[in-house]
């Protein structure tokens, strides 16, 4: 079971230095990953080649959020955003993705996304902004928004 630990609220932080990248077929399938994405998620390389992009996502994502980067992306458009990952472990990461298509002679043929970090402040803002979303989407909202370092001591 996922959730049978506290491992989901534990965030790992994103180095400055380091870019994740990950690329997919037409329907979201990743075909490339780059170390940096593999040791950043928990999953090996070769563990997220052939998996739905869809692997990391996080349930404190807007579904809206999704709907419109596919939106966007079918559009021809550059999808840029910040996200929430879940790692293997449960854990989350945020990034700041761009998200685009890849064309070879004008034809679309893969997309392609390139993350950096986000700063502290920027992932408290989001975090507001996206709970607020959910909430007005009537989609399914956090259990646990802040915890202090008492209480989290108490469930751990
Ligand atoms: C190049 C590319 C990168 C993506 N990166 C992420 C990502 O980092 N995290 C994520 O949750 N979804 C990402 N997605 C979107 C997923 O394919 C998927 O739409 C999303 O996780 C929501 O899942 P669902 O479509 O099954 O509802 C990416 C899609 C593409 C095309």
């Amino acid at each position: 079971m996922r959730y049978d630990k506290s491992e989901f609220l534990i965030q790992t932080i994103v180095p400055e230095d380091e870019i994740i990248i990950s690329r997919t077929d037409l329907n979201g399938i990743i075909t490339y990953a780059n170390e940096t994405f593999a040791q950043i998620s928990g999953y090996q390389v070769e563990e997220l080649i052939g998996k739905s992009h869809n692997i990391l996502r996080h349930p404190d994502m807007p579904k809206i959020l999704f709907e419109h980067m596919w939106k966007t992306l079918k559009s021809g458009k550059m999808w840029q955003g910040y996200v929430k990952n879940m790692r293997k472990d449960g854990g989350y990461y945020w990034v700041y993705a761009e998200v685009s298509g890849v064309y070879k002679e004008n034809i679309l043929v893969e997309y392609k996304s390139m993350r950096s970090p986000v700063s502290l402040e920027v992932i408290e803002k989001m975090q507001k902004a996206y709970d607020k979303i959910k909430l007005k989407q009537k989609d399914k909202i956090r259990v646990i928004q802040y915890l202090s370092y008492d209480e989290y001591l108490e469930i751990t």
